[in-house]
């Protein structure tokens, strides 16, 4: 569904709102407290002229005395019970749709995310906390019950009073409404200016308070007196015809409220005199009158914000009605061990501009270790991303044994393939949780065997709580060697068939390199494609593809007891 209309994006959101039992329940509940209210609002001035009549007929009714206390406090607590509702509707709903979106994100193709930065997304997931509650309650709980509540006076005055009186009150509201959203549009490009000046200013002010030895040096103190003096008079300005506009919003309602109220209390007091009207009469219709005026004060304010949330919401539907990556059917494949890897013919290009990899051809047999060497941005990592599946190659194949790598479902893919990254991501929490992040369900024994593998024992006797200390952001933080470490350990988790490492040794020191090199080499029926230039690892490869040559896309160089490994390469 196109959802760049405002009642599509309504609909979406109650749909949401409607997906939990929880939420449909506080939803009846609300509206049922928001019917409450409209009957008891507009009962209020029935009331009240019932009683008032009573009363000066002499006729004490202690049945409408105590029913027009009782529907008082009735409409208030009904409306204090909506907002109650309301406030968990709203942020549920917030959070349902925030959920929507950050799953949507890690649906979303690859290119989505090379293409926006992180911060447009966290700045969507902000407009979703702002603006979701603002349009359920502005739409759903502001304009639709004022907008009945105007109805249903309307007609019981068509339906018990000459046509005269709704005329007033018709055009009195219209005025009303009119000025209000007139004026207000005024007000608030005002406000904006303000701000904006209240901005400029500060920002000046820093400017001058922070060079202040600058100032002082030159001699220039009365200069940047003036400068601020300046911009703080433009500030003034803009701050008091801001404030005016909002003071006209207020006076100009109050005339035309003023306005309507006269003509209604003459015509009124005229059919009172002549007995035609009752006292009652004028009180109901004067009260009409100024208890829905008030809240349509706020109309124009709180039309901008509805307008402003649908504009802003825009961008968070289009995420969601975005295609997805395109989901692996073919869920009954399954890959067996020994797997052989076949690079046929891959290329591979990021953009058209620049072409990475060209007819790379190779073939990797189960249990061979592979280093893959050449300088900064000639495509090492780009070999591991494809081997990922996180790309596809432009031209080409990569086979698993027989099984064209882009058809294996990931769920199948990530059994069997591990990777140690060139930037380990550390997330705030213990240590023990940021390695167990890559395989929940390891037990004690096989951990500490992990963390010996990686070298991790030496610097876990050294952090203040051991294995649970907190690291990552705001925790202990640990050194470039150390996050590798954690990455290797990850790996071992895992155990993959296939073991991918980007750059697994490039911030350990000599001693930890050779300790760790060892771990890796351990890991003997594990095929191994390594990102290196380390030489002590180049040594222990079977094969090295080395993708520095000029003239050959890959210049694979391959050591003697493997040389039928290598398969192809082409210029
Ligand atoms: N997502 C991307 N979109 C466009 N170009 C990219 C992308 N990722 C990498 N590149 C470009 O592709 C080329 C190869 O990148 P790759 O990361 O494979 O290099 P590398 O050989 O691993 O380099 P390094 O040794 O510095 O890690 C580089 O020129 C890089 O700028
Ligand atoms: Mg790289």
């Amino acid at each position: 569904m196109q959802r760049n209309n405002p009642l599509a994006i309504l609909y979406s959101i109650i749909s949401i709102i409607l997906q939990e039992t929880r939420l449909r329940i506080y939803l009846a509940l609300s509206i049922g407290a928001l019917i409450l209210g409209i009957v008891a609002q507009v009962a209020i001035p029935l009331l009240f002229k019932l009683l008032i009549d009573s009363l000066i007929n002499e006729n004490k009714s202690i049945l409408l005395v105590s029913s027009y206390g009782l529907i008082w406090m009735l409409s208030q607590i009904s409306m204090s019970l909506r907002e109650l509702l309301m406030h968990g509707i709203e942020q549920r709903s917030s959070k349902l749709l925030m959920q929507k979106i950050i799953y949507k994100f890690y649906h979303l193709p690859l290119q989505y995310h090379y293409d926006h930065s992180l911060g447009e997304y966290i700045d969507i997931l902000q407009r979703i906390q702002r603006h979701v509650p603002l349009l359920i309650w502005g739409s759903l709980f502001y304009l639709v019950p004022v907008l009945i509540e105007l109805v249903a006076v309307i007609f019981i005055l068509l339906r018990w009073y000459p046509l005269q009186y709704s005329c007033i009150l018709f055009i009195t509201i219209s005025l009303f409404l009119l000025y209000t959203l007139f004026i207000t549009k005024r007000a608030l490009i005002a406000r904006h200016s303000a701000i904006k000046q209240q901005k400029k200013t500060a920002s000046t002010i820093t400017d001058w308070l922070s060079h202040y030895e600058l100032v002082k040096v030159f001699g220039r103190i009365p200069y940047a007196l003036q400068k601020i003096s300046h911009a703080l008079s433009k500030r003034e300005l803009t701050e008091v015809k801001a404030l005016k506009l909002f003071d006209f919003v207020r006076i100009g309602q109050s005339c035309i409220l003023g306005m309507g109220l006269t003509c209604l209390s003459l015509v009124i007091s005229d059919a009172v005199t002549t007995g035609l009207l009752t006292p009652g009469d004028f009180i109901m219709l004067n009260g009409y009158l100024i208890q829905f005026m008030m809240p349509l004060g706020m109309l124009g304010y709180i039309f901008r914000d509805i307008k402003n949330a649908f504009l802003e919401l825009q961008d968070v539907f289009k995420i969601i009605d975005l295609v997805s990556e395109q989901s692996i059917k073919n869920n009954c494949i399954r890959l067996t061990k020994p797997i052989k890897v076949i690079f046929d013919k891959v290329s591979f290009n990021y953009s058209m501009k620049k072409s990475i990899l060209k007819n790379l051809s190779f073939t990797i047999e189960q249990g061979q270790t592979v280093a893959i060497v050449g300088p900064s941005g000639i495509g090492k990592s780009t070999i591991i991303r494809l081997l990922l599946g996180l790309y596809r190659p432009t031209n080409g194949i990569i086979y698993l044994n027989v099984i064209s790598l882009h058809t294996i479902p990931p769920e199948e893919l990530y059994k069997h393939i591990g990777i140690m990254t060139q930037e380990t991501f550390l997330f705030k929490g213990s240590l023990k949780e940021n390695i167990l992040f890559a395989q929940p369900d390891t037990t004690e024994t096989e951990l500490n065997n992990i963390l010996s593998q990686a070298q991790l024992l030496p610097l876990i006797e050294t952090l203040p709580d051991g294995l649970d200390t907190c690291i990552g952001e705001r925790g202990v933080k640990i050194s470039g060697g150390e996050k590798q470490r954690v990455g290797l350990a990850r790996l071992f988790l895992r155990k993959p068939t296939i073991a991918l490492f980007d750059e697994p040794t490039s911030s350990l020191d000599i001693t930890s390199e050779k300790d760790i090199i060892k771990s890796i080499m351990n890991l003997k029926n594990t095929t191994k494609i390594i990102v290196t230039h380390k030489s002590n690892l180049l040594e222990q490869a079977d094969i090295t593809i080395d993708l520095s040559s000029i003239d050959f896309s890959l210049q694979p160089y391959v050591n003697a007891n493997y040389s039928d490994s290598v398969v192809k390469t082409e210029i």
